[in-house]
């Protein structure tokens, strides 16, 4: 929603040159009041979902706060867990239980498996060729199945563990050296960074290099900055020339452009070293991508385009979520001193006196898999988005075409109709459990769910469980100035994801 403040200031601005504000406003004003009417007489005989009241031409937008996932649960626990809200003139329809979330994961057909195509992301891709955006239909398909079988499938999960090490590595000999000087870790950047250059050697198979131009990590970071903005298109369709005005459309220009101009460079040098290819083992995600275009198995081929979009959703999916994850888990483990120690015994003990953790030995983890578990069940990275295209039923209620479905996977994860002690961090809730990311057997899907979930658990997870179990076995970790765990701020923020409020910063003490 921080969009909406910069609205407000440019429009405050607007305003202040009088001319152009007033004749803007009783612009706008008149064709507010032609919706409004227009409103009026429609949707009769119709069973919506319950609504909170709203105003005219904003809709709810004044009840919806900078926290939108506590907002939205507020909401909820007042007018009912599905919910009709009107942001604007956009129907988004919000969903705060199990049961219903769960319907519309995997008995709803083909109705809910669309994603909302905002100003933002058909901009940068490549209107909506990717993966996370594109609609549901044979294209979608299609590259689903890439992404679950080539790209993100087990194989390639353990064969991208050297990337993992390089990195993990690198960013355990940093802390060192902090550990030598006493200083803390701003873990909002070690995170960032190290789930970026992940990423980056897992897709282009080319270390970040952080001194070389402005680099790619910065232009997929304002990719997803503008992901996360609502434009005024997206709200009040009637209303997108207002984002030219705000310059809106020049930077998603601009950084659709950049974006695309470094990922052309990529493939060039691809082409011309035929490196697609190589059999070795080490291909990147780039070089999958290229010899499946090549090698004409595909029932529809992918255009370069198309190769362009899935490389930006990787890092768009594949770095942010990983690194607020793994921030909030730490954080919970100092503020959790009885599970800090009891996890760190854990990974003592399988690793024992090897140089390395290995991959292997995390999987004898069964309690640091409980605190990831217990993580991402108290924060869940993001709201799950879905879509309709087409009028729709769900639980006896009318759903209106072209809806913003928004399930509120962080009010269901802390519904204490649902889970004991909801908002204490208990790993040990799901030891002996079957409980697991798919949310076919849960309250629990941190991922999504169905047909349309997302493809990279394994991958998303192998990295968190991997990076957790090396900082928890190389160090011992303490508030900065003495501060007592118990004390440590768990306020969150909403920017796109639901981040911490204030960096995690932590000393590390070496036990070497
Ligand atoms: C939600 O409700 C709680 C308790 O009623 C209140 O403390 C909190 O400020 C509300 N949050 C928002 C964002 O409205
Ligand atoms: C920690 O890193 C984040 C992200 O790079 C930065 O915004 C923040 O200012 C840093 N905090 C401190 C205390 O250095
Ligand atoms: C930096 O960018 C310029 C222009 O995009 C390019 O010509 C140059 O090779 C780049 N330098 C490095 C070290 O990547
Ligand atoms: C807004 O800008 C885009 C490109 O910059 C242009 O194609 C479009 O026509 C503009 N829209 C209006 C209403 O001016
Ligand atoms: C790459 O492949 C093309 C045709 O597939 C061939 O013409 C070209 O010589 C190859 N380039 C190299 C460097 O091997
Ligand atoms: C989990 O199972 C093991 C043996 O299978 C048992 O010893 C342990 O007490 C169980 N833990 C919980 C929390 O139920």
């Amino acid at each position: 929603m921080d969009q909406l403040n910069l609205l407000y200031q440019w429009w405050q601005e607007v305003n202040q040159t009088t001319t152009v504000g007033a004749i803007l406003t009783s612009l706008i004003v008149f064709s507010f009041c032609l919706l409004y009417l227009f409103n009026l007489t429609r949707n009769k005989g119709l069973n919506f979902p319950p609504s909170p009241p709203k105003l005219p031409i904003i809709g709810n937008l004044h009840q919806i706060g900078a926290r939108l996932h506590h907002s939205l649960r507020n909401l909820s626990d007042k007018y009912g867990t599905i919910m009709l809200l009107h942001l604007g003139h956009t129907p988004f329809l919000i969903v705060s239980s199990a049961e219903i979330a769960k319907e519309i994961f995997f008995k709803t057909q083909d109705a809910f498996l669309y994603r909302p195509q905002t100003r933002a992301a058909r901009a940068l891709f490549y209107a909506c060729c990717d993966i996370a955006f594109c609609p549901f239909g044979d294209y979608w398909r299609q590259v689903r199945k890439i992404c679950v079988q080539e790209l993100l499938s087990q194989r390639r999960v353990q064969a991208f563990q050297f990337v993992r090490e390089v990195e993990v590595a690198n960013m355990i000999e940093k802390i060192r050296d902090s550990s030598l000087s006493g200083d803390a870790v701003n873990f909002t950047q070690m995170f960032a960074v190290i789930s970026n250059n992940v990423i980056f050697r897992s897709a282009l198979g080319r270390a970040y290099e952080e001194e070389t131009n402005k680099s790619f990590s910065e232009l997929s970071r304002s990719a997803m900055d503008l992901i996360g903005y609502f434009c005024f298109e997206d709200l009040f369709p009637f209303l997108g020339w207002l984002d030219n005005l705000t310059g809106l459309t020049a930077k998603l220009k601009t950084t659709s452009g950049e974006i695309r101009s470094f990922l052309d460079q990529m493939i060039g040098k691809r082409e011309i070293l035929n490196s697609s290819d190589d059999e070795s083992d080490e291909k990147d995600l780039l070089d999958i991508l290229l010899h499946l275009q090549k090698d004409g198995s595909l029932e529809i081929g992918i255009t370069r385009e198309n190769i362009k979009a899935i490389l930006l959703d990787m890092f768009v999916g594949g770095t942010d979520n990983t690194a607020t994850t793994l921030e909030w888990a730490m954080a919970e483990l100092v503020k959790n001193p009885s599970e800090m120690r009891k996890v760190q015994a854990e990974v003592r003990r399988v690793v024992g006196k090897k140089s390395k953790v290995e991959e292997n030995d995390v999987n004898q983890m069964e309690y640091l898999k409980c605190v990831v578990k217990e993580t991402m069940r108290l924060h869940v990275p993001a709201m799950i988005t879905r879509a309709t295209i087409a009028s729709t039923m769900l639980q006896g209620y009318d759903v209106p075409p072209k809806t913003i479905v928004l399930i509120n996977a962080w009010a269901i994860q802390r519904d204490p109709k649902l889970w004991d002690r909801p908002e204490e961090f208990v790993p040990e809730r799901f030891l002996n459990s079957s409980v697991d990311f798919t949310g076919q057997h849960s309250q629990f899907f941190p991922f999504g769910a169905g047909r349309r979930g997302c493809p990279g658990i394994s991958l998303a997870i192998a990295e968190i469980e991997y990076v957790l179990a090396n900082l928890l076995y190389w160090f011992d970790w303490q508030l900065p100035d003495g501060a007592r765990g118990e004390d440590l701020d768990m306020s969150d923020v909403y920017r796109l994801l639901i981040r911490r409020k204030v960096p995690l910063r932590l000393v590390p003490v070496s036990r070497f």
